[in-house]
């Protein structure tokens, strides 16, 4: 704004002072002009009619013979002139004795004609001081009117501003506190900062999810644990009040390694769980037919089934479906699935594998005929350590189907349940091979999950 202002000011003062130039210099050619048509007797006349003060002009004459005293003109004696460097002379007009007695300056520039008579022709520059005032004092009150302005403007708006941040400090310092469920309050106007304090909501609300399932997880651990180990001790605890027997002691020992190889295989499925929800770096994914895969896996559990009463099925197309995978992950994951139908499906029933695909995506599923899962339960289920209700008398911890999820999501797949008429289809999607190598393409190497 100021050099706005400045830029106007030069302007219009430059263009004041190229007027009066030309003004002057038209007046010189013009007065010159008379005098060659009209000699001396010419240029009194022309002067003097021109230095009428009823004419209102505000341009200066004084015509002087050689001692100087005037012959014509508007200024009563020759003025103390003072050379510029612009090459115009400047004198103060109220030393010449004209009624008006404010010190005016003018401009003017004096040439000596034949016979040693002088001519100063001039301009008072009363007016352009005055415009150039008025300019300045224009210039000056509105630039004084933009700072305020500017000032108040500025000191408003980054009230407003900070204000908003103020209040989301607030909220941290109370969440921080201790006040978990707090949240940043929205203006609704949809603004950046309700845009940055709904992010920093949701991501207090995730933070306070992953919390309570942390919670949740840490509490089912230690009461899964609690349990078998209270057993361990009662059970050892029994043997030692009983009368001695070699006989009794290695009856208990050995239920007691039973127990602890149940604990130890508890502790290493969370292992397996946490590593794979990490993205572990043993997943090496090499290229894998999964219908082959599925038929290995009926193969493996073809006697447990009959065992149990059961009928196996698989079905899968004859030629090779390639996904990308860790074979002895994968086994573990759809191993569970299998175990998980032939353990809770009733003698009688049937168990179903089959591989498909659709172009993209290749589909495992392994479906059965038994109880099956409630629809609102069918999430729950893939938390660690939760089983259902009616499960609770067989044997399983409630991991297997944590494991499955973190390893199929670590193939960059998914894992879902469906109900099947009577009984449950648990499905695994992986993306194919060619597919995948894309999506392997995709991502940082320590982040395929
Ligand atoms: N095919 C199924 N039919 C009915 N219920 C099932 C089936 N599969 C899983 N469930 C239910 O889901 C729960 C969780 O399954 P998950 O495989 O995670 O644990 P688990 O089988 O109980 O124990 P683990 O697999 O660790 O030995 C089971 O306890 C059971 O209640
Ligand atoms: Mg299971």
């Amino acid at each position: 704004m100021l050099a706005m202002l400045a830029l106007i000011y030069w302007q219009t003062v430059i263009y004041g002072t190229r007027q009066t130039d030309e003004t002057i210099d038209a007046e010189i050619t013009g007065l010159a002009e008379q005098y060659r048509q009209r000699g001396l007797a010419g240029l009194v006349a022309v002067i003097n009619e021109r230095s009428n003060p009823e004419r209102g002009s505000s341009m200066l004459y004084l015509l002087t013979d050689q001692r100087q005293h005037p012959l014509a003109g508007n200024l009563s004696r020759w003025p103390d002139l003072e050379v510029q460097a612009d090459g115009w002379m400047r004198f103060r007009l109220s030393d010449d004795g004209r009624r008006d007695s404010s010190p005016h300056i003018a401009q003017a520039t004096s040439f000596v004609l034949a016979g040693g008579v002088q001519l100063l022709v001039g301009r008072d520059l009363a007016e352009n001081t005055a415009f150039r005032n008025r300019i300045v004092t224009a210039l000056v009150s509105s630039g004084a009117l933009m700072l305020l302005l500017g000032l108040v403007g500025g000191i408003v708006l980054s009230r407003r501003a900070l204000a908003r941040i103020e209040t989301i400090n607030r909220t941290g310092d109370l969440i921080m506190a201790g006040e978990f469920s707090r949240r940043i309050p929205l203006k609704g106007s949809g603004d950046e900062f309700d845009r940055l304090a709904q992010n920093l909501n949701a991501m207090l609300d995730q933070i306070e999810r992953l919390m309570a399932g942390m919670r949740q997880v840490t509490d089912n651990i230690a009461h899964d644990l609690r349990s078998p180990l209270g057993r361990l001790r009662s059970r050892i605890e029994m043997a030692l009040i009983e009368e001695p027997s070699t006989e009794r002691y290695r009856d208990v020992l050995q239920q007691t390694i039973g127990e602890a190889d149940q604990l130890l295989a508890t502790f290493t499925a969370l292992l397996d769980i946490a590593e794979a929800e990490a993205g572990s770096p043993r997943a090496k994914l090499v290229p894998l037919d999964l219908a082959a895969f599925a038929r290995d896996l009926a193969d493996l559990y073809e006697p447990v089934a009959e065992e149990k009463g059961l009928a196996l099925k698989i079905e899968t197309a004859a030629q090779p479906i390639e996904v990308r995978g860790d074979r002895h992950m994968l086994s573990r994951a759809v191993a569970n699935l299998v175990e998980n139908a032939l353990k809770y499906t009733p003698t009688g029933g049937t168990v179903r594998i089959s591989v498909t695909t659709d172009g993209t995506m290749a589909r495992l599923a392994v479906a059965d005929d038994g109880p099956g899962i409630p629809p609102d339960e069918r999430e729950r289920v893939f938390d660690r350590f939760y089983r259902l209700e009616a499960s609770r008398t067989t044997e399983g911890n409630g991991l297997g189907l944590s494991l499955a999820r973190a390893v199929v999501r670590l193939h960059g797949g998914t894992i879902t349940l469906g109900g099947n008429g009577p009984g449950l289809v648990a499905t695994v999607s992986l993306p194919l091979a060619a597919t995948a190598e894309q999506f392997e393409r995709s991502m940082p190497v320590n982040n395929r999950r």
